[in-house]
């Protein structure tokens, strides 16, 4: 439940009872201070402004018509007129109590589900994954999660690159190999060096190039010969992604790719649509859209090439249709895109074009979430020793390899398997983690030790506060089930646990609405730390220790252990009984 929204309505109710007309916001926030509440409605200033009314006095009579019996215990009118909420100790044990059964369903009731298309990882398939997919992959899928979980319809498009001149030139290399015996799977086994080797090829063979040309016009055309190659190459590049995806834990299948090819049919009648609406015109030849909107400081409108004069069309014709599909047939009521902060600018001439053309009403909302760049700890772009790009198979392989380590040091006794499985997740949950936990927007610097340390802000201090509370029902011996007593709260730090709990709500809703993963992260990385000095202060298993309390103090830890798995899970981490 959301503490904030059932306050938000009674206060509410209450402004308006009190006679103040007009829109009544409450403006509900966590006390910022201790002794100032829990939360606290800090609308009366703005309303008594409003009124021309001394704002404490309104405050005094907002309080007056608020109903929050069974919610609050006291109210108080502070400074200008803030007016504090002390939430009852009652109230929040029942409403903690409520919290287990609702993170144990996987998809939460909504009232008002969106259909939401999430446009993420889309990498180009003629080179292997590299670590400038690994942001959006990651942060797109834990939006994505999150979006569904609170019951809105959501539909992921892998918008894949697959499409460009550049396989013009695969098809040409991949022939040539084939003819000369070699099998496709072992041609393509390097994605990598075979994208280097096509590009070799085409820079110093003048006959070869002019093929290549020849076969993306063929491509395009839809030649059965051509088609055939280019399959091959996509089935191999294809799966190679998935196979990323699935080490990743990435939500992505394959029905979720729809690829730029799969707009090939409709990019003439997206030129006809926008020269009907007067929007592409001629210019030396190519059809171009001018952009008032996005004109530059001297007022030269923004130029936008839809297809150029030899008849080829651009990214942004593709992006065209494929946003006109998003509407029109997918029904969206929000588009977002997780896409690199350098798209910026062509995000926004797109989603400019398609209102002016009315691919898309203006109910829908087109959002771009922009990331920035990963860092090597030089602080620039993250690369291999020897300058290359860092491919994602091997960078994952090496997380995993390291938390390897670590975790046999941790837990020398543990079966090997087991290890294997816990460092699998410690790895692959340090590395998303590490990105998902920084302000997305900015760059972030890619560092091994911090990502896998185990104290501060961190996927294994998360996931060892998670099997530590696993372990004490191990040594209790009970499972949660047993424990049929209701929750006491009544030292500090029990409340401030449960008032944590209680947050998970609202956090979830400003996730879902913004778009930025690292507000859960911080979330999660606070609960548990609220956990551990409820630990210290609270003990559980400790001889003397009231078996009413112990059964409370266990539930607590529960719902502590049941919200950090669900808040991971959200993130696309796992978590393991022990570690
Ligand atoms: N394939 C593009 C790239 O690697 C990203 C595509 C993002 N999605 C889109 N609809 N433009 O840069």
């Amino acid at each position: 439940m959301s503490i904030r929204t059932l306050l938000n309505d009674r206060f509410r109710a209450a402004m308006a009872a009190a006679g103040i007309t007009g829109d009544c916001n409450p403006n509900i926030a966590l006390s910022t201070r201790e002794g100032f509440g829990d939360y606290q409605a800090n609308g009366a200033m703005a309303a008594a402004k409003a009124l021309k009314m001394p704002p404490r006095e309104l405050a005094q009579r907002i309080v007056d018509h608020v109903d929050l019996d069974g919610i609050a215990e006291k109210l108080e009118v502070a400074g200008p007129g803030f007016i504090n909420i002390h939430l009852s100790a009652n109230f929040l044990a029942a409403a903690v109590a409520d919290q287990t059964a609702q993170l144990a369903v996987s998809v939460r009731p909504n009232a008002t589900p969106q259909t939401v298309v999430v446009d993420y990882s889309s990498p180009n398939l003629a080179k292997e994954m590299h670590v400038g997919h690994l942001r959006s992959t990651i942060i797109g899928d834990a939006v994505a999660r999150v979006l569904e979980y609170q019951g809105h319809k959501v539909i992921r498009q892998n918008h894949m690159g697959d499409w460009g001149t550049q396989f013009g030139m695969l098809i040409a290399e991949l022939e040539e190999q084939l003819g000369s015996g070699e099998k496709p799977e072992l041609a393509l086994k390097d994605l990598e060096g075979f994208y280097q080797q096509a590009k070799k090829h085409f820079d110093e063979d003048e006959q070869f190039a002019t093929r290549a040309r020849n076969y993306v016009v063929k491509l395009q055309a839809g030649d059965s010969h051509c088609r055939q190659l280019w399959q091959l190459f996509i089935d191999i590049s294809v799966a190679h992604s998935e196979e990323i995806y699935r080490a990743l834990n990435v939500t992505l299948h394959h029905g979720d790719i729809r690829p730029e090819s799969a707009y090939n049919d409709d990019l003439a009648p997206v030129i006809t649509a926008l020269e009907k609406a007067g929007l592409a015109v001629e210019d030396q030849g190519a059809r171009v859209v001018f952009l008032d909107e996005l004109a530059d400081k001297n007022g030269n409108p923004s130029p936008v090439i839809v297809q150029k004069s030899d008849g080829g069309y651009l990214y942004a014709t593709t992006d065209l249709a494929a946003l006109r599909f998003r509407a029109a047939e997918l029904k969206a009521d929000r588009i977002l895109y997780f896409i690199d902060a350098r798209q910026s600018l062509h995000m926004k001439q797109v989603f400019t074009i398609a209102r002016k053309a009315g691919f898309v009403d203006v109910s829908v909302s087109l959002e771009h979430h922009p990331f920035g760049t990963m860092m090597g700890e030089d602080g620039k772009p993250f690369k291999t020793r020897t300058g290359g790009t860092v491919k994602l198979a091997d960078l994952l392989v090496e997380a995993v390899e390291r938390a390897k380590h670590l975790v046999a040091d941790k837990n020398p006794d543990m079966a090997a398997t087991e290890q294997e499985e816990v460092a699998r997740k410690v790895g692959i949950g340090a590395i998303k983690y590490a990105d998902l936990s920084k302000t997305r927007t900015n760059d972030y610097i890619f560092n091994w030790e911090a990502m896998l340390s185990f104290e501060g802000n961190t996927a294994p201090y998360l996931q060892y506060a998670y099997a530590r509370i696993r372990s004490i029902f191990r040594r209790a011996g009970v499972t949660v089930d047993s424990l049929d007593t209701s929750i006491l709260i009544t030292e500090g730090q029990e409340k401030q646990l449960a008032l944590k709990l209680l947050q998970f709500d609202d956090v979830l809703q400003q996730v879902a609405a913004e778009a930025f993963p690292h507000i859960l992260c911080n979330y999660l990385y606070d609960l548990a730390s609220a956990f551990m000095v409820f630990y210290e202060h609270c003990p559980i298993l400790k001889d003397g220790v009231d078996t009413e309390v112990r059964a409370s103090r266990l539930q607590l830890a529960d719902i502590t252990a049941a919200t950090l798995a669900r808040g991971l899970d959200l993130l696309g981490i796992e978590v393991m009984e022990k570690m």
